[in-house]
C-alpha cells in the first residue's frame, strides 16, 4: 500500500486535501491522472446504467435537502457510530475498530502530588501533571487480569469511556441566521433526494414499474476514524441506483406465479414475473459484471451474504461487493478477506413508505395490468394476496412506531387499493462509491515488472494495467526525436486525429524508452511512435504508418495512421 500511496501522489493521482496547509484529515484531491481515472470510472457507470438500458432514468439532486428528509430515513436518529475516547488523550475511536488487549490492567483510585519522589514520566504521570500535580504518586492500585478486552486504549493501554452513538452527518446552516431551524445536513447519501423525487421522475419518465432511476454525486459522513488511504473519507462519491419493482402479491396476482432463483449465476433478461428475489440475484451478477468489464478480476472480488443478525430492519437480503485490497483483514486461511465495495441490498418498501408517513403524500403507483389482473382472480385468491398483502404493511407500520389499532386500520385501506392497483413499489439498491472503485482500480491496476532501458539493460519497470476503458490517457504520442520537425510534424497530425475519439497525451521530452516507463506509470495502454519510416524514409510502403505499442506485452504493430482512430477506439470501447 505505501508504494501504491506514493506513486498516486508521484504521478498525480491522488493527493491530500489542503495538503500545503498540513492536510485535512478524510479529504482527498484527484490530480490530473486521478481525475480522469474518476471521470472514466463514473461515465462507465453512468453508461451501464441508463444509457445503455431502457429502463433506468437519471437524476441530479442537491446536496443539501429539506432536514425531514434525514428524520424519514432514519439518519437522524439512527445513522450512527459507537464511538470510545481515550480518557487519557481523548483520541476518539470507533468501538468496532479497539483492537482487543490482554494483560493485566490496573486501576487506581487517585494520585497524590509530590510525595513519591519517582522519576517515573510514564503516561499517568503526564496525565496527572497535566492536571497540577509535581511528581504525582499513584493511589489505591488495584489489578484485575483482562482477556481480548476493547475497554483499554491500544497505543497507551488507558481506560476508555464507555461506547456512545456519534452521528456521522455534517451539519451546516441554510441562510444568513444560524439557528437550530436553519440547520441542514450534507447529504450522507444519495439514495434519499431518488426517493423524495420518486413521484416527480415517474410522472415525466414515462417509464412503469419495474424500473430505476440513477444518482451519481457527493456524499459526506463526519467518518470518526478516516483510514486505508482514500478508502474510508469524510468526502466521497457515491454512484447509487434505486430500482423499483412491484411487491410479490403483485406479481402473483397478475401472473399466477412469481419466479424464483432458479440456481446460482445470472438470471439472464428481465421478466415480468420476477419476485425480489430474482431482482436482487440480477442486480448482483450484473454489478459483478460491470465491474469485471472494467478490469477488476472475478477472483479479486468477493459476494457476501450479510448475516440475519447483520441485515438493516427493513432489509430482505443484502449483498455486499468486496475488493481484496491489500490492507483487508485475512480470513483463517491467510486469503485477504476483501473490503466493501458496494452494498446490493433488497429494502422492501420502507423508503417511499417512510416519505409516504412523514409527508402525508402517496408514494403509490397505479398499475393498469394488476387492476385488471384482479378482476379475474378467484375470491379464495384475492382474499390470500391481500391478507398478505396487508399483514406485510401492518407489520411494517407497527415497526415504524404507528400505534396498532392505527397500523392495522392503514394497512386494512392500503390492502384494498392493492385490489384496485394501487401499491408502494419495493426497491433493489445496488449503490457503490465511485472513490473506492478508483482505489480498487489503482490497487489492481499496480505491477511491477523487467523491461529493458534505452541501453537494452533491464531494469524494474512500475505499470499501471487500467483497463483500456477507464485509463486515464488511452494513447500517447511520440515524435522519435524532438529536434526533427518533420517527425515533430508528423506526430502532431496523429495527436489532432485522435483527440475527437480519446484522451491523447504529446510527449517529446527525453529518450523514447523513458517516455514509455512515463506511461506506463500512468497506465497509458497504446503508445504511438513516429519515426523515419513513417516520412516514408526507408521506402513508400511504410510511409504515413507508425508502431503502436501495448503496454503490457510490450508487443509492436506497424499500422496505417489511416486506420489508427478504428483500431484504438475497438479496443477502448
Ligand atoms: N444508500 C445506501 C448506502 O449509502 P453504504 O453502504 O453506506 O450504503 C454505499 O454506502 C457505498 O458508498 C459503499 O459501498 C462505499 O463504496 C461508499 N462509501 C460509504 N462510506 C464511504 C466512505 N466513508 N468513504 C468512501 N466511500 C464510502
Amino acid at each position: 500500500m505505501e508504494k501504491i500511496v506514493s506513486l498516486c501522489k508521484r504521478r498525480g493521482f491522488i493527493f491530500q486535501s489542503s495538503e500545503v496547509y498540513g492536510g485535512l484529515n478524510g479529504f482527498w484531491d484527484y490530480g490530473p491522472l486521478g481525475a480522469e481515472l474518476k471521470r472514466n470510472i463514473k461515465e462507465s457507470w453512468w453508461r451501464s446504467m441508463t444509457q445503455l438500458r431502457d429502463d433506468v432514468v437519471g437524476l441530479e439532486a442537491s446536496i443539501i435537502m429539506h432536514p425531514r428528509i434525514w428524520e424519514a430515513s432514519g439518519h437522524t436518529s439512527t445513522f450512527s457510530d459507537l464511538m470510545v475516547d481515550c480518557l487519557l488523550t481523548k483520541k476518539r475511536f470507533r468501538a468496532d475498530q479497539v483492537d482487543p488487549q490482554t494483560g493485566i490492567a490496573y486501576f487506581y483510585t487517585g494520585a497524590i502530588d509530590g510525595v513519591s519522589g519517582k522519576e517515573s514520566k510514564d503516561a499517568f504521570s503526564t496525565f496527572y501533571e497535566q492536571r497540577g500535580f509535581q511528581n504525582p504518586a499513584l493511589q489505591g492500585e488495584r489489578s484485575e487480569p483482562t482477556e481480548n478486552s476493547i475497554r483499554y486504549n491500544p497505543e497507551n493501554g488507558s481506560l476508555l469511556t464507555e461506547p456512545r452513538p456519534f452521528n456521522l452527518m455534517l451539519k451546516t446552516y441554510v441562510g444568513p441566521i444560524e439557528s437550530p431551524e436553519n440547520m441542514s445536513y450534507l447529504r450522507p447519501e444519495t439514495a434519499q433526494a431518488i426517493f423524495a423525487q420518486f413521484k416527480n421522475v415517474l410522472e415525466v419518465a414515462r417509464q412503469k414499474v419495474p424500473f430505476g432511476i440513477a444518482q451519481m454525486g457527493k456524499a459526506f459522513r463526519n467518518e470518526i476514524n478516516p483510514r486505508n488511504f482514500t478508502f474510508r473519507s469524510r468526502e466521497f462519491e457515491q454512484m447509487e441506483l434505486e430500482f423499483f419493482i412491484r411487491p410479490d402479491e403483485a406479481v402473483e396476482a397478475i401472473f399466477g406465479n412469481v419466479a424464483k432463483p432458479a440456481g446460482p449465476g445470472h438470471p439472464g433478461e428481465p421478466q415480468p414475473n420476477w419476485g425480489w428475489q430474482i431482482w436482487h440475484q440480477y442486480w448482483v451478477e450484473e454489478r459483478l459484471r460491470f465491474y469485471e468489464n472494467i478490469g477488476l478480476p472475478r477472483n479479486s472480488l468477493v459476494e457476501y451474504w450479510q448475516k440475519a443478525d447483520e441485515l438493516a430492519h427493513y432489509a430482505r437480503a443484502t449483498v455486499d461487493i468486496l475488493y481484496k485490497f491489500p490492507f483487508s483483514k485475512r480470513d483463517d486461511k491467510g486469503e485477504l478477506a476483501g473490503e466493501e465495495l458496494e452494498g446490493i441490498a433488497a429494502r422492501s418498501d420502507f423508503d417511499l413508505s417512510q416519505h409516504q408517513r412523514f409527508t402525508g403524500k402517496s408514494m403509490a403507483v397505479f398499475d393498469e395490468e394488476l387492476k385488471t389482473a384482479w378482476q379475474k382472480l378467484s375470491p379464495e385468491k384475492q382474499a390470500d394476496l391481500r391478507e398478505r398483502y396487508g399483514q406485510a404493511r401492518s407489520k411494517y407500520l407497527s415497526k415504524s412506531g404507528e400505534p396498532v389499532e392505527k397500523a392495522e386500520k392503514i394497512a386494512r385501506d392500503e390492502a384494498e387499493a392493492l385490489t384496485k392497483g394501487y401499491y408502494v413499489p419495493h426497491v433493489i439498491e445496488p449503490s457503490a462509491g465511485a472513490d473506492r472503485l478508483a482505489l480498487a482500480l489503482i490497487c489492481n491496476a499496480y505491477c511491477e515488472d523487467q523491461a529493458p532501458d534505452d541501453k537494452g539493460k533491464l531494469e524494474t519497470r512500475i505499470v499501471m494495467k487500467f483497463h483500456p476503458r477507464i485509463a486515464p490517457v488511452k494513447v500517447a504520442v511520440f515524435p522519435l526525436l524532438k529536434n526533427k520537425p518533420e517527425l515533430v510534424n508528423k506526430a502532431k497530425e496523429v495527436r489532432e486525429l485522435l483527440r475527437p475519439h480519446m484522451s491523447v497525451f504529446y510527449d517529446e521530452a527525453g529518450a523514447i524508452g523513458r517516455r514509455y516507463r512515463r506511461q506506463d506509470e500512468a497506465g497509458t495502454p497504446f503508445g504511438v511512435t513516429i519515426d523515419f519510416d513513417t516520412l516514408g524514409e526507408q521506402g513508400p510502403e511504410l510511409k504515413d504508418t507508425v508502431t503502436v505499442r501495448d503496454r503490457d506485452g510490450m508487443t509492436q504493430q506497424r499500422v496505417r495512421i489511416s486506420d489508427l482512430p478504428g483500431l484504438l477506439a475497438s479496443k477502448i470501447r
